[in-house]
């Protein structure tokens, strides 16, 4: 099937559907609203809020760029200014992300790979989600908070999908929930949504599948996987992802299906001119265990900082220069 068919066929499944967000021309997506860290809610604007919950002078670049804890906020960027996300996986790293500025915190199943010591993210539990999800929550971040479902937990049945959802959001706190996949898993994405769970897609590489493809790749290079990547990506546009997260998938295709989508597409390792980015923060702070992808720039050095401090602290008492007298 050609690109244009490929396109074709989408449109009419779209309308054959009756799914279609929002037509090409411009009226907005319908996804499902978190109302309980709305604004809306309140009809107050968020930043009052905000800056009770932290007194640190960042935070005026929190308001200055303008970050709401709604999935609306999020799509309502696009086409306005790049959509920046990051990873936080506890209460300080949520404070220190949140106060950063990003638009949304991701406590993402790297956790698994970042903190916990796993290979990959596969060993990572619900239990373990909840818990780090309730303890990002804790820092009380004023930007919106999704949390990663891990391996398995879309595969058993809709029930069970629902029922992890639920404990993200109603234990942990998450505002929307993150699910990798893409046509294969854009149903049920339609029914959580229908539900009232807010979903963040992601397509292109999904580590939870790392044993299958037996490593980490570039997707979409090849005519066949550029035209897959479209028909997931249109599939979870119709299942009502307020956004979908590109991972490793080639440049010019991921350039595209931005332009071609209308929820924003926010990448890691593809590209340049998605309507976002998000880095895994350890990776970005040189905090952690191993090699980091080579698409990652190395904002600071934290491995080498704290190895530092560490061994100094060492030394000093060995010395008997700690405790100060
Ligand atoms: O788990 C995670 O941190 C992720 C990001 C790489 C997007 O899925």
């Amino acid at each position: 099937m050609s690109e244009e068919e490929a396109k074709k066929g989408n449109e009419n499944q779209r309308t054959n559907r009756g799914r279609v967000l929002r037509n090409r021309s411009g009226a907005k997506p319908k996804v499902a609203e978190d109302k309980s860290s709305s604004s809306s809610s309140t009809g107050k604007p968020p930043q009052s809020k905000y800056k009770t919950q932290t007194s640190r002078s960042k935070t005026k670049h929190i308001n200055e760029m303008d970050v709401k804890a709604t999935v609306s906020h999020i799509l309502q960027l696009k086409g306005k200014r790049p959509i920046v996300g990051l990873t936080a996986y506890d209460a300080i790293m949520g404070r220190a992300v949140a106060e950063s500025g990003v638009d949304f915190l991701l406590v993402g199943d790297s956790v698994g790979t970042t903190l916990l010591g796993h290979e990959t993210t596969i060993p990572v539990t619900m239990d373990d989600m909840v818990r780090h999800t309730a303890a990002v929550r804790r820092s009380k971040p004023g930007c919106l908070l999704v949390a990663d479902l891990p391996f398995g937990e879309a595969s058993l049945s809709f029930d069970r999908l629902l029922e992890s959802s639920r404990r993200l959001m109603q234990e942990g706190g998450a505002d929307a929930i993150k699910l990798e996949g893409g046509k294969d898993v854009a149903d049920d994405i339609e029914k959580l949504v229908a539900t009232g769970i807010p979903v963040l897609g992601h397509i292109g590489l999904l580590p939870q599948t790392v044993k299958a493809i037996g490593g980490y790749r570039k997707y979409g290079v090849s005519k066949q996987e550029s035209e897959d990547l479209y028909t997931d990506a249109i599939a979870l546009e119709d299942a009502g992802c307020f956004a979908i997260i590109a991972e490793m998938i080639d440049s010019k295709v991921s350039s595209e299906l931005a332009r071609q989508i209308l929820p924003p597409l926010i990448g890691i390792g593809s590209g340049e001119n998605c309507d976002g980015q998000i880095l895994v923060t350890t990776d970005l702070l040189g905090w952690s265990s191993g090699p980091v992808p080579s698409f990652v720039k190395p904002y600071a050095n934290l491995n080498q900082v704290v190895s530092r401090a560490l061994g100094e602290f060492v030394r000093e008492v060995r010395n008997r220069k700690f405790p100060l007298k």
